[in-house]
């Protein structure tokens, strides 16, 4: 049993300490927001994730799950300390890294033999991890010993507690074989690779996975556009090219673009860093302008159904930046509805979690009891979510209390003939012209990628 201090109790921060519990360690989750502090000892947690709230509680009962904010509190007796706040964009688009730096300052007079490993799984640019533990020495020199290494997450939110337990690979940053060991001694129980490399390394290969998810939807969203013009579907293009090994067929499905608190603020992050020193990220450039324009097709195409917005009623459904998540930071659907407004048209929304956190970004916006009534005397549905409850949504109900029936489905969750046969005027994302189910081949044999 490891005793285990996580400094910041926010997403990745909560999401980790639980799991480390959860592991059977003791963990004390430090965050300076007293109020956060108070309602997480009330059982309360600030954000919705599947299964976390469940295994907080069995945590806490066990007394192998604790809060406070006080630094003093967690470090005590901490093996391990793990940095998990924010690192904000700034203005110029690199990572603010103040918050990890504060926290810093605030450890290092606190910090008693023997040291606990100080571990950052911020999302911070490359060599952040070297220039904290330069400044640990430089406010105490004893503190040469203490080691910082680099820790990566890939949690997604929305399934972030089985990332966490059964990870594809656990990337450790570090040049001390002694801190190596014991990074692998604490994650022993969660049976994935350990692939150790140096700092910089580390903090690289997570701006680059993060970059290379965003690049592979970004292409996808652009043979979507190509697919449109040509009329083919870009769902069987995605699973045709899935079916290659060599690509496989995750992070292909085409829609209103990347959104959240990760890919936006990293892959620009990492445009920053690149052009700090002296490199052209082009295919960046690229990946963030493809994304940019995304969420403004649908517009394009709700004005080629049903001319000037000005006057017209939109119904959105789904708010969250993906499902199983009520985050609506860069969500593609708060910037559609401002867009939609700004034109004069009038929206009724409905997310099945995300509009009390919404709800305040928008508030002229009609916030809806379901996906029937926020459709209800619609000019137009816009899908942009993909949350499961709409996939079996009766459509003939939502075609017939429609005043005109048009479904823009952005994220290509219906099948269009379906749609079709409901009596909606339908436009996916990438489906072209033509009828997938009359073109799609049936096969006995699914090849596994
Ligand atoms: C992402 C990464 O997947 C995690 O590995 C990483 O740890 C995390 O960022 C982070 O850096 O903290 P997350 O932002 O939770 O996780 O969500 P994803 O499931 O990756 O989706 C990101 C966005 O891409 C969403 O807006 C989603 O709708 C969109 N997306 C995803 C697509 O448009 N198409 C796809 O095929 C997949």
């Amino acid at each position: 049993m490891n005793n285990v201090c996580i400094v910041g109790a926010g997403y990745v921060g909560l999401v980790s300490g639980a799991c480390f519990a959860e592991l059977g360690n003791m963990v004390t989750c430090i965050d300076v927001d007293t109020a956060r502090v108070d309602s997480l000892r009330l059982g309360q947690v600030p954000f919705y994730e599947p299964g976390l709230q469940e295994l907080m509680s069995r945590n806490v009962a066990a007394g192998r799950l604790s809060f406070s904010s006080d630094y003093a509190d967690g470090v005590r007796n901490a093996d391990y300390i793990f940095l998990c706040v924010p690192t904000p964009p700034s203005s110029n688009g690199a990572a603010d890294t103040s918050i990890l730096r504060s926290a810093i300052q605030t450890l290092a007079p606190i910090l008693r033999r023997p040291y606990p490993v100080i571990v950052n799984k911020s999302t911070a640019p490359v060599g952040t991890t070297s220039s904290l533990q330069k400044q640990l020495v430089a406010s105490d020199p004893s503190l040469a010993r203490v080691d910082v290494v680099s820790n990566p997450e890939f949690l997604r939110e929305g399934s972030a507690v089985s990332d966490f337990m059964s990870p594809d690979r656990v990337v450790v940053g570090t040049a001390d074989g002694s801190a190596a060991g014991k990074m692998r001694d604490l994650y022993e129980p969660v049976e994935a690779p350990v692939l150790v490399t140096d700092t910089r390394t580390a903090e690289m290969i997570k701006y680059a996975s993060n970059a290379f998810l965003a690049t592979k939807i970004s292409f996808i969203n652009e043979m979507a556009d190509i697919c449109e013009h040509i009329g083919a579907d870009v769902s069987l293009v995605a699973e045709g090219m899935g079916m290659d090994r060599r690509i496989g067929k995750s992070f292909l499905r085409p829609g209103v673009g990347y959104g959240g608190s990760c890919f936006p603020k990293d892959v620009l992050a990492l445009a920053h860093t690149a052009a700090v020193h002296g490199s052209h990220p082009r295919l960046l450039r690229a990946v963030m302008d493809v994304n940019s324009h995304q969420f403004k097709r649908v517009l394009y195409k709700l004005r080629d159904e049903l001319g000037e917005l000005d006057g017209t009623v939109i119904a959105v459904w789904g708010i969250a930046y993906k499902p199983d998540t009520d985050d609506v930071r860069e969500a593609p659907a708060i910037e559609i509805m401002q867009l939609l407004e700004q034109e004069g048209a009038r929206v009724r929304a409905y997310d099945p979690v995300a509009m009390p956190k919404a709800a305040p970004r928008l508030p002229t916006v009609a916030m809806c009891e379901s996906a029937y009534d926020a459709a209800l005397h619609a000019d137009a549905v816009l899908l942009l979510t993909e949350w499961n409850e709409f996939k079996s949504i009766d459509l003939e109900r939502v075609a017939a209390g429609m005043n005109t029936p048009i479904l823009i489905d952005g994220r290509n969750v219906f099948d269009p003939v379906r749609a079709r046969e409901a009596g909606l005027t339908y436009a996916g994302v990438g489906r072209g012209a033509v009828e997938p189910r009359r073109l799609r081949v049936t096969t006995t044999r699914r090849v596994a990628v």
